[in-house]
């Protein structure tokens, strides 16, 4: 592929900040996805001005732009195509600001999800968004996907974080919008349009995060269940009894192995699932819910235990956290989905989902956010077996238009990228299909900023 014209007016711009070796590019052109892309060119961006250099160029000289930050997208949403520019965010890791009067903080995109929450917890505070990659994840990746993890079923999602953010325009045009203010409804929500964008519509430079105090005090519990819906059913018996734990996390048996497996645990055979709860608030609030939630869960879970010092709590977290990851040591590949139905939907979901797979001769593993009803349903298969990727591919479309029929939702967290955008395209109808492709057209009517993700390549 020989380079484009436009490389070395970046490099007259950007000097070493542009990298163009097979190794930078190939990097560039990779996520968690599994999937490539290609690209003739990383821009690192040290600051908003490059940005807008960048963004600017763009728009005169006619290449696609593709914003990326850690590049954990499970979706394909940063993979480049083309000629395409990647907009590495990564180096604009600044926390500009904790303020503890206004509760908000003002960060870059590059920050890790992880460095902000502990850096506010040093200031009594909680940034209660945690994707399970929070290590490693960037804030700017996860307002970009609207990123949910662990602790949405009491605190939401970082759409319910984000009060303001500072954008370019492909073009190079700044803009804020949104605030420090808790309450704000002058015009068009474009703050919330933008969280969840996937990087289409604007490259956010500056975000400002709304923080609640840090409840000083949390329990976490690990209840195991012999059957394979007991931990959706004791999901279910702890919300219609008024207990709203932080996080509610369940794991079937084959996950529930992986995690043990990454902390060195033993699980007896007959365990079948397990659920994972924690709590937080006021101390004596969290004890007297806890002595609830024990109550409720023994009866019919087969061991209940408490994580009840640092170490085991960290250890928890660490098996659950490790899931993702450790299913490829038990699948040559794997798809994972991040399907979503109405809570009352779940149990019943899941069974459907695992005769789809049954029917099909392809492996179901099933873990995650019981409590929002967001379950990862990882579908296992080998790639090299005659008509494996055929019958996975059937699997998919059937598990998305079981979840549907439902009332649910093909992406509760992962976004859509560009794994999911035929799907999303068929599920919209008429009338979203046409007000999304018009707002893509407002914000990036030359169709260059990241193209081709959440709508399909003939949207502009
Ligand atoms: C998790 C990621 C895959 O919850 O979203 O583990
Ligand atoms: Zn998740």
């Amino acid at each position: 592929m020989s380079a484009p014209s436009f490389i070395e007016t970046l490099r007259n711009a950007f000097g070493d900040c542009v990298c163009t070796d097979a190794v930078s590019l190939r990097t560039a052109s990779s996520d968690w996805s599994g999937r490539y892309g290609s690209c003739s060119a990383v821009v690192r961006a040290r600051c908003e001005a490059d940005v807008v250099t960048l963004l600017r160029l763009a728009q005169e000289m006619r290449f696609a732009v593709v914003p990326r930050g850690a590049g954990t997208s499970a979706t394909g949403a940063v993979l480049p195509s083309g000629h395409a520019v990647v907009l590495d965010l990564s180096a604009m890791n600044r926390i500009l600001d904790i303020d503890t009067r206004d509760m908000v903080a003002e960060v870059e995109p590059g920050v890790l999800t992880q460095r902000l929450q502990q850096a506010v917890e040093e200031h009594n505070l909680l940034y209660p968004p945690d994707p399970a990659s929070s290590d490693i994840c960037t804030l700017g990746g996860n307002v970009a996907t609207c990123a949910g993890g662990l602790r949405a079923v009491k605190y939401g999602v970082t759409r319910d974080y984000v009060l303001g953010l500072r954008c370019v325009l492909l073009g190079g045009e700044v803009f804020e919008t949104g605030g420090r203010n808790l309450k704000d409804v002058s015009g068009y929500d474009i703050t919330r349009l933008l969280v969840g964008s996937e990087g289409t519509l604007a490259v956010v430079t500056r975000i400002t995060l709304k923080l609640v105090p840090l409840p000083p005090a949390r329990s976490t519990m690990l209840a195991s269940f012999l059957t394979d819906d007991g931990a959706f059913q004791a999901a279910d018996l702890l919300l219609a009894n008024g207990v709203w734990p932080r996080a509610l996390e369940s794991m079937d048996a084959q996950a529930l192995r992986l995690a043990a497996a990454a902390v060195g645990e033993d699980v007896e055979e007959a365990v079948r699932s397990r659920l994972l709860v924690e709590l937080d608030g006021e101390a004596h609030a969290v004890h007297e819910e806890q002595t609830r939630t024990m109550t409720m869960l023994q009866p019919f879970s087969a061991t209940l235990t408490l994580a009840n010092d640092a170490g085991a709590h960290a250890r928890l977290w660490r098996g659950r956290r490790a899931i993702s990851s450790a299913v490829l040591n038990i699948s040559p590949a794997k798809r994972s989905e991040d399907l979503g139905v109405p809570r009352g939907q779940l149990a019943a979901a899941v069974t459907e989902l695992r005769g789809i797979g049954e029917a099909h001769g392809i492996g179901v593993l099933v873990y995650g956010h019981a409590g929002d009803a967001n379950l990862h349903c990882n579908f296992l298969y080998d790639p090299a077996q005659a008509g494996a990727p055929e019958r996975l591919e059937q699997c998919v479309q059937l598990a998305y238009a079981a979840v549907l029929a439902r009332g649910g939702t093909i992406t509760g967290e992962h976004g859509v990228g560009l794994r999911k955008r035929e799907a999303l395209a068929a599920s919209l109808g008429p009338v979203r299909s046409r007000l999304m492709r018009a707002i893509k057209r407002v914000f990036d009517p030359d169709n260059l900023l990241n193209p081709g993700k959440v709508l399909p390549e003939d949207c502009a």
